[in-house]
C-alpha cells in the first residue's frame, strides 16, 4: 500500500547487472534513513521479447504520474537480432525495436544530463600525472552538462534526402559543392539547437555551479567552426553568466579539451555541451576517475527526473554469483536522486561513506584491481557487490 507521506519513487531496474546493483542501492538508501514508496515498473529485453516494446506504456503511464525515476540498465540489441529473439508468437508482426532509455529521455524531455566525474581518494583507478620523477595524482571534481535531446542525436536525418530537402539546403551558397553528388551518395545528419534549451541547460548548470559551490562554469563547444549551433551556446552563456557574476566563465574547444584532459583535469568545474560533445567529453572525464564502475548521472526534464548509472546491463557478469560488478555508479546515481529531492544531508552521508570505504581501501571490486572480470577475481582479492555495498553501509553507522 502507497504511504502518502512518503515520497513515490518509480523503480526500474532494468536486466542483466542493472537488477544487481539496484538492489544494492536501495540497501544504501535504506541504510541512509531515507523512505519512499518505491514502485515497481517493468522495462528491458524481458518487455521486449514477450510484449514487442521494451518501454511499456503502463511504465510511462507510473512515470507520468509520479516524475521521479531510478533506472538500472538494460540490454539492447542490434535491429535484426532483437527481432529474431521475440517471442514466436511476435515475430513477423512488424514489431521494431527501440531503446528504452532514449524512449524515455524523449518522451519526458529530459533535456539535461548531468554526469559528475569526481575522484575519490585512493581510488586505484583514478588519473595520475608524471611530475619530475615521481607523480601526482590530481584531485578531479567535475560535472558536466550535457543537452539531452537535440544536436547531432535529434534524428533528424537522410542518406538520399528528398528533393526539397536538398533543394531547401542548396539555398545556401556552401551546398554548392555537393550540388552533383547522387542522393545515394549523400548522407546528411543535422545539428538543431533552440535558444530555450540551450539557455535551460546553461542556467541549470550556473545555478548548480551556485549550489555545490563550484568556482566556474565552461562551455565546451567548438564556436570557431560550428558557428550557429555553438555560437548560439556561447550567446547565451554570455547573457546568463551575468546573473551569476561569483562564477567565471570559461570556453574552450572540444579538441582542445580533450587534449588537456590529463594536463589540467582539476581546473574544471561545471562543463556544458551539446549532446555529442557532451558524451564525448563526460566519458573522458569519467575515465579520469575510475570509469563505468563509477559513473553515475541523472536525465532531468522540467516536470520528470531519472537517474541512472552510465553503464549497461553488462550480460558476461550478469550471471555470476557472487556477482562481481561495482555497485558504486548505481548507489552514486542513487545520490543524485537524494540531492534531486533536497535529501542533501542523507547523499552527503552516502558519499561521505563511499569516499571512506575507497580511501581505505580494504574492500575493493575486481575493476579497482584491473582484473579480468570472471568468479576467479574472488581468489585475487577482489569482494564482491554485496560485500562493496555492506562496506558502504558498515560506515554510514
Ligand atoms: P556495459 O556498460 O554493459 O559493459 C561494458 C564493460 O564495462 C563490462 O563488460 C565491464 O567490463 C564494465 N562494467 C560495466 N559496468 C560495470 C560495473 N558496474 N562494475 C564493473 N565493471 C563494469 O556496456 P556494453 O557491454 O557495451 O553493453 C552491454 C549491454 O548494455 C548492451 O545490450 C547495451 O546495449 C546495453 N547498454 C545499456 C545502457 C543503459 O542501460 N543505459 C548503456 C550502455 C549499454
Ligand atoms: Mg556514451
Amino acid at each position: 500500500m502507497i504511504n502518502m507521506g512518503k515520497k513515490n519513487i518509480v523503480t526500474m531496474p532494468g536486466d542483466g547487472i542493472g537488477k544487481i546493483v539496484f538492489s544494492e542501492a536501495l540497501r544504501v538508501l535504506d541504510a541512509a534513513g531515507f523512505e519512499a514508496n518505491y514502485i515497481n515498473a517493468d522495462i528491458g529485453w524481458g518487455c521486449w521479447v514477450k510484449e514487442g516494446n521494451a518501454l511499456p506504456q503502463r511504465t510511462i503511464e507510473l512515470l507520468e504520474k509520479h516524475r521521479i525515476g531510478l533506472f538500472g540498465a538494460i540490454t539492447s540489441k542490434p535491429k535484426d537480432q532483437a527481432a529474431k529473439e521475440l517471442s514466436p508468437g511476435l515475430q513477423g508482426k512488424g514489431y521494431v525495436y527501440y531503446s528504452p532509455i532514449v524512449g524515455l529521455r524523449q518522451h519526458f524531455d529530459l533535456d539535461i544530463c548531468i554526469r559528475p566525474c569526481r575522484s575519490f581518494k585512493g581510488n586505484p583507478l583514478n588519473f595520475i600525472r608524471r611530475k619530475g620523477n615521481s607523480f601526482e595524482e590530481p584531485s578531479v571534481d567535475v560535472v558536466v552538462f550535457r543537452q539531452n535531446t537535440e544536436g547531432l542525436y535529434s534524428g533528424v536525418e537522410w542518406t538520399n534526402p528528398p528533393e526539397n530537402v536538398r533543394s531547401a539546403l542548396e539555398t545556401h551558397p556552401k551546398m554548392k559543392k555537393f550540388k552533383d553528388v547522387p542522393g545515394k551518395d549523400l548522407a546528411i545528419s543535422t545539428r538543431i539547437f533552440t535558444r530555450p534549451a540551450c539557455s535551460r541547460i546553461i542556467r541549470e548548470a550556473f545555478l548548480y555551479a551556485k549550489k555545490f559551490k563550484y568556482k566556474s562554469v565552461t562551455i565546451c563547444e567548438k564556436p570557431n567552426v560550428i558557428r550557429e549551433t555553438s555560437g548560439m551556446m556561447m550567446e547565451e552563456a554570455k547573457k546568463i553568466s551575468t546573473d551569476f557574476p561569483d562564477i567565471k566563465l570559461w570556453f574552450t574547444n572540444i579538441d582542445a579539451q580533450m587534449m588537456w584532459l590529463t594536463k589540467n583535469p582539476e581546473d574544471y568545474g561545471v562543463i556544458v555541451a551539446g549532446n555529442m560533445f557532451g558524451d564525448i567529453v563526460s566519458d573522458g572525464f569519467a575515465g579520469l576517475v575510475g570509469g563505468l564502475g563509477f559513473a553515475c548521472s541523472a536525465n532531468i526534464g522540467k516536470d520528470c527526473a531519472i537517474f541512472e548509472p552510465t553503464h549497461g546491463s553488462a550480460p558476461k557478469y550478469a550471471n555470476l554469483k557472487p556477482s562481481i560488478v561495482n555497485p558504486m555508479a548505481m548507489i552514486l546515481s542513487a545520490c543524485m536522486m537524494l540531492e534531486h529531492l533536497g535529501e542533501i544531508e542523507k547523499a552527503e552521508r552516502i558519499k561521505k561513506a563511499v569516499a571512506d570505504v575507497i580511501e581505505e581501501g580494504k574492500v575493493r571490486t575486481y575493476d579497482m584491481l584491473r582484473l579480468p572480470g570472471s568468479e576467479k577475481v574472488f581468489d585475487q582479492g577482489a569482494a564482491s557487490t554485496k560485500e562493496m555495498t555492506d562496506a558502504v553501509i558498515s560506515k554510514m553507522e
